[in-house]
């Protein structure tokens, strides 16, 4: 009877296999219990609202010390942390209220949970008991959450245990420069940062912030960017959110979820965007609407998520690796002089860190990301689960060496505690005049004019468009950062 069971089982994991091998998702897939699930891989992997914590690396504690040189400078480019949502999705709560009630009843009442890969009762009773936090209201968005405080306190503590001759405990605001955009989120993660560093009541200053911030924020002043519409008919977003492969996923998780119909992308996308922030609020805790999704649909949407940052801030767009040629520069005049200060920190938004990975050339895949190779780009570099999660953070340090008579000066770039392996340097250590060399272009441009080439320089829609647009593009830029 087992042995007969066992085989059914076998044969059923084959059938499984072939179809994931044919169809690149899972079709015919066992009873998933989330609760169970020890592993839970679906909340490693949720693009640019993933936890810190989840995909920091531990690679620094051994790549820090380099042989013979000693660190000198250091300038970091940090997003904010964990933050809560937008006003938008706050006022959905009540939405999102319906649907559990509507997937209760579905199991309940109904009688319409599907006959294989339902959800498990344990999934289904969490689901139950599910609460809207009343004490989120819609005047609190985007704020700092108190593990967002904890990530920051967490980067600053971590960089001053590897770097205690840099980033001394001692503040002083020629030695240090801080500045963060005018955001509440931006600013508690500053306070976050600062305090970690140098105790609380440490009168650490931030800069001014000017009426434009073209520095941290180039994004918003630069309108054929801001028009660039990557979302219409032809985009690839747009080709992915109409393709087979996400109305299966949709239909995959209604079925699931009891429904006798699939359920609005809008509906699916906000339960899914529940299950996000709840993961990243409480890192040790699972957020009840995770199990809603199993491990490959979530690698369906991380892929969605991943294409339009691709184009929107990513290599996509050519646009993308302008925008940030202040930064750039600030960051290299930095690196450069043997003049106070020694510390660079901004605070700022996840556009921000996108565009300057982009602008530097870092984890640039070899063929572009379209609506029809999730499959092949599986592997991609451009992963914004890794690059830019919450309190995601560029950090660049430079060193002073002896050894060698020719390059004493190097450099190494820290992405979210790992190395950038590019591939001019030698497993992250990079020769700084090479660093110069490969950097001109933007070294030695003016910014003014290159950060947002005008309309004309690069395709931009016409300019009817323009004022359509540019409202989408509002409302767009409102959920990306
Ligand atoms: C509810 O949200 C508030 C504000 O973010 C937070 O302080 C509190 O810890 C949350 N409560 C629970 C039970 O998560
Ligand atoms: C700040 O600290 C640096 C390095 O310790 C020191 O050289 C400088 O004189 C200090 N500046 C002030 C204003 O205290
Ligand atoms: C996806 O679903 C939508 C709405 O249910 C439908 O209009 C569209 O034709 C479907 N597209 C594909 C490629 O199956
Ligand atoms: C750095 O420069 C030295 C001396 O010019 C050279 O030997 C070495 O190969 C360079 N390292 C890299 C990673 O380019």
């Amino acid at each position: 009877m087992v042995i007969k069971y066992l085989k059914v089982m076998k044969f059923f994991m084959i059938l499984n296999a072939l179809f994931i091998t044919l169809f690149g998702h899972t079709v015919a897939q066992f009873d998933y219990c989330f609760g169970k699930d020890t592993e839970r891989s679906q909340t490693r992997q949720f693009a640019t609202k993933t936890a810190y914590q989840i995909i920091k690396g531990t690679n620094i504690d051994k790549q820090y010390l380099v042989p013979h040189c000693l660190p000198q400078k250091i300038w970091i480019f940090h997003r904010h942390g964990t933050r809560l949502p937008s006003r938008n999705t706050i006022e959905k709560a009540t939405r999102l209220e319906k649907l559990r009630d509507a997937i209760v009843k579905n199991y309940r009442v109904l009688r319409t949970a599907p006959v294989t890969n339902a959800l498990c009762q344990e999934d289904l009773i969490a689901l139950q008991m599910w609460k809207w936090n009343s004490s989120i209201t819609p005047d609190m968005e985007e704020y700092l959450t108190s593990q967002g405080y904890e990530d920051l306190r967490g980067t600053a503590r971590h960089y001053q245990k590897l770097y205690p001759s840099v980033l001394t405990k001692e503040y002083n605001n020629t030695y240090y420069i801080f500045r963060h955009t005018d955001t509440q989120r931006t600013t508690e993660s500053f306070k976050a940062f600062t305090d970690s560093l140098f105790g609380v009541n440490n009168g650490a200053v931030a800069e001014q912030i000017p009426e434009k911030d073209k520095l941290l924020r180039p994004y918003d002043y630069c309108e054929p960017w801001s028009v660039n519409n990557n979302e219409n008919e032809n985009s690839e977003i747009y080709k992915y959110k109409h393709s087979v492969l996400w109305n299966d996923t949709l239909t995959e998780i209604s079925t699931r979820l009891g429904f006798q119909y699939t359920l609005e992308s809008k509906d699916i996308e906000l339960m899914y965007d529940m299950c996000r922030y709840e993961q990243a609020w409480q890192v040790d805790r699972t957020s009840v609407w995770c199990g809603a999704f199993t491990p490959s649909q979530v690698t369906v949407f991380e892929y969605g998520d991943d294409l339009r940052y691709y184009y929107k801030l990513g290599y996509g767009s050519d646009i993308n690796a302008h925008l940030n040629c202040r930064i750039v520069q600030n960051m290299i005049e930095h690196l450069n002089s043997n003049a106070l200060p020694n510390v660079q920190v901004y605070f700022a938004h996840s556009a921000g860190l996108q565009t300057l990975l982009t602008t530097l050339g870092i984890n640039k895949d070899d063929r572009p990301l379209t609506a029809n190779n999730y499959q092949s780009m599986s592997e991609r570099k451009w992963k914004t689960s890794n690059i830019d999660p919450f309190a995601g953070n560029f950090v660049a340090v430079k060193y002073e060496c002896n050894i060698e008579p020719i390059e004493k000066e190097k450099v190494i770039f820290f992405l979210n505690q790992n190395a950038v392996d590019l591939d001019w340097c030698h497993v992250g250590l990079c020769n700084w005049s090479e660093v110069l060399q490969r950097y001109e272009h933007i070294i030695n441009t003016d910014c003014n004019s290159y950060y947002c080439p005008g309309v004309g320089a690069l395709t931009v829609k016409p300019i009817s468009f323009v004022i359509i647009l540019s409202m989408s593009a509002i409302i767009y830029l409102i959920n990306l950062i």
